[in-house]
């Protein structure tokens, strides 16, 4: 129980698709080859993505780290907003404008061959 098995080849680049973990809103947002390039620039932001095949993927929890609130995801500007108090994240999750203190949280995962399991 408690487990969410995710088959990763149904996700198309830069569509943000919202899963559920454990009650809880679970973000999938498969790079395309210019964020992963441009996520390249920054081993940090590197660290955020998993790799499945070919693939990169953001998979984080949908919950902002300041208060909760769920941010909505702009692909043209390739990043997230909450509307609650402003905050932003990049493409990584990672956070690019106060008030939230960090990136999106991760979920405990394994990769197995094209499948994510969290939890
Ligand atoms: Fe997201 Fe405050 S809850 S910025």
């Amino acid at each position: 129980a408690g487990f969410t098995t995710l088959d990763m080849s149904q996700y198309k680049e830069n569509e943000l698709v919202t899963e559920k973990w454990r009650g809880k809103p679970i973000f999938v947002l498969k790079q395309t080859a210019e964020m992963v390039k441009k996520a390249e620039e920054n081993p940090k932001d590197m660290e955020r993505l998993i790799k499945i095949g070919n693939d990169y993927f953001l998979v984080c929890l949908g919950l902002c780290t300041h208060l909760g609130c769920i941010p909505g995801y702009n692909p043209d500007e390739q990043s997230f907003l909450c509307a609650c108090h402003g905050g932003m994240y990049d493409f990584t999750g990672d956070v690019t404008k106060a008030p939230p203190p960090r990136g999106l949280d991760i979920p405990p995962f394994k990769v197995d061959g094209n499948k994510l399991v969290l939890g």
